[in-house]
């Protein structure tokens, strides 16, 4: 008998050879690489609070550097409920209804490998945040694509429906969106809720950006989540994160809150995927979760400030942009550039003009949904802002 020679196996699974590494993240690679203006990847380039980073430190010092309980150091649990309660009006049970998490990356695959089997199939509104893709093939979980469409990336109702079948498991919702700046209507999320009541669905909700919006007409004036929904607390798992609120993208802590049951499905993935998020951080994170409201309305401010400097700038050079209601990113359509693709577009703004944008394509399961628009990221300090307004004079617009 012969041994097969080692080349005829697959060395890389059909899974992981069925996406691509993260174009947010590369595109982060190749600005570093070109000296550009990184407005891709969405990660502040300020400090963090001063006084968050401070309990991190301290805790370090204070020896808190051992495993923390797997699915959450209590005092950071206990701190989630709190805010949970103040923030969204839900009672929430620490000890049986959150679980906390490497960031909410960690969060949403482990919420859909605890609770997808191979053919279920999941809605994501598209486009869509780029790991969603990859999280539904490492479930195995179908992905429906269901079209948010510009200019206000509303959904077809009747759409959406059609999506819905005896197979649904779930829809990721993810309010405020990235990269589309939507905040969901109330409207909108009722009906989603009535959908998911009907097909007896789960709702994945990614509000990671549950503090970054900006009331305007039509807009909603507060955050509104899923599982505030009527009916819906028993079948949401919320998904969120310390990352974007306190500015702590490389700390990497972030908590699902789902009902016990779904809970302890989560708690079994993490355990074996991760073990636990870092205990000094969760340790700052007890402190992060208690700051009182005026933090929060701070950052809501700064980042409006942020998103009116960013809009005329790109407008200036040529791009149409959609103007976000949430989030801190800004989804422009290139048209008036002339180029054949995002792509193409997207490697002449980094490496001719000096300045990072993510290729619109990456947030489509058809790259050429996405051909002609690319988006931008304003979670900046003003003086790097200014130098991305600065370079993009320089960008020549072919169409007229
Ligand atoms: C919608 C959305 N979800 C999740 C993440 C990842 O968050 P975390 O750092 O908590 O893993 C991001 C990061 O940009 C995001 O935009």
């Amino acid at each position: 008998m012969t041994t097969p020679s080692l080349s005829t196996k697959r060395r890389v699974s059909k899974k992981a050879s069925s996406f691509t590494e993260s174009v947010i993240r590369e595109m982060t690679r190749e600005a570093l690489k070109h000296g550009a203006v990184n407005l891709s990847q969405g990660f502040p380039d300020f400090a963090a609070p001063e006084d968050i980073k401070r309990r991190a430190m301290e805790a370090i010092e204070a020896d808190v550097n051992q495993y923390a309980i797997t699915w959450g150091a209590k005092d950071f649990r206990d701190a989630i409920a709190k805010k949970t309660a103040w923030y969204l009006g839900l009672e929430i049970d620490p000890e049986t209804e959150i679980t906390v998490t490497c960031g909410s990356t960690e969060g949403m695959i482990s919420a859909m490998m605890a609770t997808v089997d191979p053919g279920d199939e999941v809605i994501v509104f598209e486009p869509f945040y780029e790991n969603y893709a990859p999280d539904a093939i490492l479930s195995d979980a179908r992905p429906r694509y269901v079209p948010l469409r510009a200019p206000d990336w509303s959904f077809d109702p009747d759409e959406l429906r059609s999506a819905f079948n005896e197979k649904t498991k779930a829809i990721i919702v993810c309010n405020p969106n990235n990269p589309t700046g939507k905040v969901f209507t109330r409207w909108e999320m009722q009906f989603i809720a009535g959908l998911c009541q009907e097909f007896d669905a789960l709702c994945f909700t990614d509000e990671i950006y549950e503090h970054i919006l900006y009331p305007g007409e039509g807009v909603e004036t507060s955050h509104i989540s899923m599982a505030q929904i009527n009916g819906m607390r028993e079948r949401t798992v919320i998904v969120n994160s310390m990352s974007k609120t306190y500015s702590v993208t490389g700390w990497r802590v972030g908590y699902c809150i789902a009902p016990p049951e779904i809970t302890s499905g989560i708690r079994k993935v993490h355990d074996f995927l991760t073990v636990g998020a870092a205990a000094p951080l969760q340790a700052a994170g007890a402190y992060a979760l208690s700051l009182p409201a005026e933090y929060y309305e701070r950052l809501k401010q700064d980042y409006q400030m942020r998103r009116d400097r960013l809009l005329p700038v790109l407008e200036q050079a040529g791009f149409k942009t959609f103007v976000p209601d949430g989030a801190y990113y800004i989804m422009t359509d290139i048209a008036n550039f002339g180029f054949g693709n995002d792509v193409d577009f997207t490697r002449h703004l980094i490496r001719d003009i000096g300045v990072a944008c993510v290729p619109g394509s990456s947030f489509y399961s058809v790259p050429e949904r996405g051909a002609q628009q690319v988006r931008f990221c304003f979670c900046k300090k003003d003086e790097t802002l200014s130098l991305a307004e600065e370079r993009l004079s320089k960008l020549q617009q072919r169409v007229i």
